[in-house]
């Protein structure tokens, strides 16, 4: 990694691929390896993760499996107390502190809030949170009697809505079907799953590609741009009404890639 000017010429880090990049012609081929990454490869080790709202279920899963795999993680809470908690049951090295230090610290940040809190507290983190990736997985939806279904969301998705409010940001939609239960689940160790991964910045949805797949068994698949995610974010509906017919922790796979 090396340092760069970014956004009102604070330093950024830029991950270094190891074959390809942005302007690279060969930036678009794959390595066709059956379950391996089809993207350019991308290091990510040594990657710092900051999880926003990283006390809740999928922060603390994603906490899990990062640290699992090596990456420093730093967990976020709108009380330091809460996060230093959740730090310690985690283990693997990871670190607790209020969303704004953790936003700050982190090389990549993930938010993982209700949609409910999603914009205030991003509004309210937009200098932290400037050059850097920032991965949304916030599933924007309501539950009655029959069950989940998808929000309107004013900009589109909770991705898009991240990105109004984060212009300095580079945003990237990602982890929006996985199950938090498989992801705490010690007896789990490969997580069977394809994470889409939606951008509008190739090298940040690279990077966010490789990171997925630092989780065994996970594969990251490019899945559009920014303005695509809304049916990503929407589909979790489907899930959850599969993972209640079936009483199931369901993924999905994309086939014939
Ligand atoms: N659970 C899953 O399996 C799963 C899977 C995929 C995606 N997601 C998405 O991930 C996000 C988090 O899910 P979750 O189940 O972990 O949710 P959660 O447990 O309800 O919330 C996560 C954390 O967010 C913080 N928080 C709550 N309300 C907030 C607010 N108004 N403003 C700022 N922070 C707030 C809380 O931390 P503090 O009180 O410590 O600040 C809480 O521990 C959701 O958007 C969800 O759609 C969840």
């Amino acid at each position: 990694m090396v340092p760069r000017p970014g956004p009102e010429g604070r330093a950024i880090r830029v991950l270094r691929h190891r074959r390809g990049g942005p302007d690279d012609p060969g930036a678009s081929a794959t390595r066709p390896t059956p379950g391996g990454m089809i993207g350019p490869m991308t290091d990510v080790n040594g990657l710092s993760i900051g999880i926003l709202g990283g006390t809740g279920d999928q922060g603390k899963g994603l906490a899990r499996r990062f640290a699992l795999a090596g990456h420093p993680v730093l967990i976020g809470s709108r009380s330091a107390g809460r996060a230093r908690e959740a730090a310690e049951s985690i283990g693997h090295g990871a670190t607790g502190d209020e969303n704004a230090a953790v936003a700050a610290a982190a090389d990549l940040v993930i938010v993982a809030v209700p949609y409910e809190g999603h914009k205030a507290l991003l509004e309210s983190l937009s200098q932290e949170l400037a050059g850097k990736i920032v991965v949304d997985c916030v599933n924007p939806l309501g539950f009655d009697k029959q069950g989940a279904y998808a929000l309107a969301v004013e900009e589109g998705s909770a991705a898009q809505q991240a990105a109004a409010v984060l212009p300095d940001s580079r945003v990237v939609a990602a982890f929006h079907h996985v199950s938090a239960v498989v992801l705490m689940d010690p007896s789990v160790e490969k997580v069977d799953l394809d994470v889409l991964v939606l951008g509008d910045d190739r090298e940040a949805t690279d990077t966010v590609q490789a990171l997925a797949e630092s989780i065994p068994g996970v594969r990251g698949v490019y899945g559009g741009r920014l303005r695509n995610a809304h049916q990503v974010e929407a589909l979790t509906a489907n899930i959850i009404s599969v993972n209640r017919r079936y009483k199931a922790h369901a993924g999905l796979r994309v086939t014939d890639i």
